[in-house]
This record gives structure tokens, C-alpha cells and sequence, in this order.
């Protein structure tokens, strides 16, 4: 029997979509695999009510049909569905990582991404890695669909959540398909300062490359509350704050010490909209570990 721990992540960082991932110091999900003769799965924790257990619409359970390595899988949900924390992506990943030891299939960690990728597909319709990747191999992390760079940072973040649903295929369905040159330009200063940034551990960097002004102005008129929350975040402290993922999650990158009020602040944001919600304090965390 092992276990494996996999976080929250936060995908796209505002100005990497579908490409920059941040692996999150806490919540986690903590996945257990037994070998069994078929795939059996069995859910409990946070919004568990809300995740399949049918084996071909779990991410975890897809992974185990990817290995070809059968089990008993039991998922424990730190984190929860539908907050834009990349929960089906912890599953996916604690599952990948548990499987390849309990089966020994001596897949590297780059590989398992891809793997974990597939058992995204399974519940979104498209095999993102921008999630996974950062489950998996920690840190902060570049997709490509040549490969994958991690590297560690150290920034402290803050993350909110409104009790609101966004779905990942309603947040997709409102990208622009097109985009005018000045808005690429504007998004690759941002991305290359936001990758500097954290290749300094400077936060001041970080969110300043959070900035970007195609798909996050699109998505932000999902999320009620979103402008005031990230408003007041930047009176509180924060440095940037975006979308996390799809959303409805917000992520905020603070000025060192400022993490309390940068949390209180986003809460504040939402709940003058009428909407509940609730922050914690994170840091740049590590990947997948067995336990
Ligand atoms: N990059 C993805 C998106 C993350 O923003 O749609 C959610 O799967």
C-alpha cells in the first residue's frame, strides 16, 4: 500500500496561460493505491459529494487506466472541486506518482506529468499539464509542449476562495481566439518579468508580471466581486493578484509580512459583492511526495 501527498497549484499566473503553474505549501490531497484486479475508487474530504467515483471520470482513476496498473485507490480531498486550486490535478498527480511506485513502472517524473495530463482530459476535455506539472515536480513550473521546466521559488503568495462556481469549460469558453499584436507584446514582458521574478524570489517582480489583459479581463466578468477583491488586495499589500487557473480562486502575490492583510482584504473584496469567502496564507511548494 502506498501513499502519496500532491498540493494545490495555481495555473496560469495571469500572464502564462495554459503554460505557467505554481505549486502551492498547502491545502493537499493525500491518495492511498492498494493492487486490485480491477479499478476501484473511493472518495472522502473536502466537496468530495461532487467527484465521481466511476473509475472513467475520476482524474485518479484514469491515471490508473494510463499505467495499465489496476487499484484500489482512496483519494482523501484537501483541496477542494471547483475553486481553480487545481484539485482534480492533486488527485491526478498523487495518483500518477502512487501507481508508477506500487506497480514500479520507472516512469520519470517529467513522464508522470503526462500521464496525470491525461486524467485532466478526462474531466475537462483537454489534456492541461499547466496544473499537474506543478503537483507533480513542484515549484514553479513552464508547460511546453516540448517539455516541462520546475524550478523552486520563495514568494509569499495568499490564495482566496469565493463560494462561488466557475466551470473550467465555462472560463474557457469566453478566451478571445484571436488576439492583436500590442496585447502579445504587452503578455510576453509580462510573463518573462514574472519568470525572472521568481527565478530572484523577488515578489515585486511576480506581480508585476501577473499583469495581462487578454483572457483575464474576459474571465474576471465570471467572477462577481473579482475587481474589488483584487483592488483592495493592492491597498492591502499585494504586489499582484489574477485569477488562479479557471477561477473562481483569486491569487495574490504580498510584499513580505503582508500576507494577513493582503488575505483579509481579498475576503473583504468578495464579501461586499454578497459573496462568502475565505483566504489562507501559502508559500512556493514542493511536488508529489510519498508518504
Ligand atoms: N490553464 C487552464 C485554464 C487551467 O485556465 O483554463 C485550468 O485547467
Amino acid at each position: 500500500m502506498i501513499t502519496v501527498r500532491a498540493p494545490a497549484t495555481s495555473a496560469n499566473l495571469g500572464s502564462g496561460f495554459d503554460v505557467f503553474g505554481v505549486a502551492l505549501d498547502r491545502p493537499a490531497d493525500r491518495v492511498t493505491v492498494e493492487r486490485a484486479e480491477t479499478t476501484t475508487i473511493e472518495v472522502s474530504g473536502a466537496g468530495s459529494d461532487f467527484i465521481p467515483n466511476d473509475p472513467t471520470r475520476n482524474t485518479a482513476g484514469v491515471v490508473a487506466q494510463e499505467l495499465d496498473a489496476p487499484a484500489h485507490i482512496r483519494i482523501e480531498k484537501g483541496v477542494r472541486p471547483s475553486s481553480g486550486l487545481g484539485s482534480s490535478a492533486a488527485s491526478a498527480a498523487a495518483a500518477a506518482v502512487a501507481l508508477n511506485e506500487l506497480y514500479d513502472r520507472g516512469l520519470t517524473r517529467e513522464e508522470l506529468v503526462r500521464v496525470a495530463a491525461q486524467g485532466e482530459a478526462a474531466v475537462s476535455g483537454d489534456a492541461h499539464a499547466d496544473n499537474v506539472a506543478p503537483a507533480i515536480l513542484g515549484g514553479f513550473t513552464i508547460v511546453r509542449d516540448d517539455g516541462v521546466t520546475s524550478t523552486p521559488a520563495d514568494v509569499p503568495l495568499v490564495a482566496c476562495l469565493p463560494e462561488i462556481v466557475v466551470s473550467t469549460r465555462d472560463a474557457r469558453e469566453v478566451v478571445p481566439e484571436s488576439v492583436a499584436t500590442a496585447d502579445v507584446v504587452d503578455t510576453v514582458g509580462s510573463a518573462a518579468t514574472l519568470t525572472a521574478g521568481m527565478h530572484r524570489n523577488d515578489p515585486v517582480l511576480v506581480g508585476r508580471g501577473m499583469r495581462e489583459c487578454v483572457v483575464t479581463p474576459a474571465r474576471a466578468a465570471l467572477i462577481d466581486g473579482y475587481a474589488d477583491a483584487v483592488s483592495y488586495a493592492k491597498e492591502a499589500g499585494a504586489t499582484g493578484a489574477t485569477i488562479s487557473g479557471s477561477g473562481p480562486g483569486v491569487l495574490a502575490v504580498c510584499y513580505p509580512g503582508r500576507q494577513r492583510d493582503v488575505a483579509a482584504a481579498l475576503v473583504d473584496g468578495f464579501e461586499d459583492a454578497g459573496i462568502d469567502a475565505r483566504a489562507f496564507q501559502s508559500g512556493v511548494g514542493r511536488g508529489a511526495e510519498l508518504l
